[in-house]
């Protein structure tokens, strides 16, 4: 079923599609909008565009493969000139972002620090004025003493929550460790709880993306909104 959510996640792949230029090696985020924006790369290199795609989890490389999209990965090119990917929050002032509800944080904060530039596609309602009101921080932990590590985050104010699958099993990211949905409330100062987070031993990577996206195209019942870093 297609919603009014999914046509304006739509619109803003479809604008952050158009940026995207021959011969360019491409970050392929993961996430629903993130695959209509694969959709169109698809579409535009079925028209002719030539480029590389690296993806950012298993189910967007599947997504590129099945369209025919050429992928790569860091043995071969380690510069990316444009990654397109969706968040979960997007600070409005900062473009700092909150991601990883769909699993993928690690690799796609992999492929965003190799990228020349980071845009951003979200409908609305992402758009925040203060990250972790709407969403929890997904956290990417080892396996291994992760009670531990869970009680060392809800010393940082967290309510830690191991994220479940669709079969009740422990939900296992493609690097096959857990994840940790951390519900903080608003957060203050985001940049000094990703460092504080960075430092929990166990933790693997987390969702808070501080200074790393330039642009962020955000859909909206009147048209795209670019805002730039
Ligand atoms: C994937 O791990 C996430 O970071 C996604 O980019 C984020 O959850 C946005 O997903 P949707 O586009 O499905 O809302």
């Amino acid at each position: 079923m297609t919603t009014d959510r999914d046509a304006l996640k739509r619109e803003a792949a479809m604008a952050a599609v158009a940026m995207v230029q021959d011969g360019m090696v491409v970050g392929l985020g993961t996430g629903s909008t993130a695959a209509f924006a694969i959709d169109g790369l698809i579409a535009r290199v079925r028209d002719g565009l030539r480029i590389v795609g690296i993806p950012t989890s298993e189910r967007s490389a599947q997504q590129a493969r099945a369209g025919g999209l050429k992928l790569t990965d860091f043995s071969q090119h380690q510069k990316v000139d444009l990654t397109i990917d969706g968040a979960d929050e997007i600070a409005r002032g900062s473009l700092d972002l909150v991601k990883g509800l769909g699993g993928a944080l690690l690799r796609e904060k992999i492929v965003a620090a190799a990228s020349q530039r980071l845009v951003i596609i979200a409908d609305e309602p992402k758009l925040v004025p203060g990250l972790g009101g709407t969403v929890p921080v997904p956290v990417e932990v080892v396996t291994f003493g992760w009670e531990t590590t869970a009680k060392r985050l809800a010393r940082l104010g967290a309510n830690p929550v191991l994220r479940q699958a669709a079969d009740g099993q422990p939900f296992r990211s493609d690097g096959g460790n857990l994840i940790l949905d951390c519900h903080f409330g608003v957060i203050a100062d985001p940049a000094q709880l990703e460092r504080d987070i960075s430092g929990v031993i166990g933790v693997v990577e987390t969702g808070l993306f501080i200074g790393m996206a330039a642009t962020a195209l955000v859909a909206t019942a009147t048209g795209i909104l670019r805002l730039d870093r």
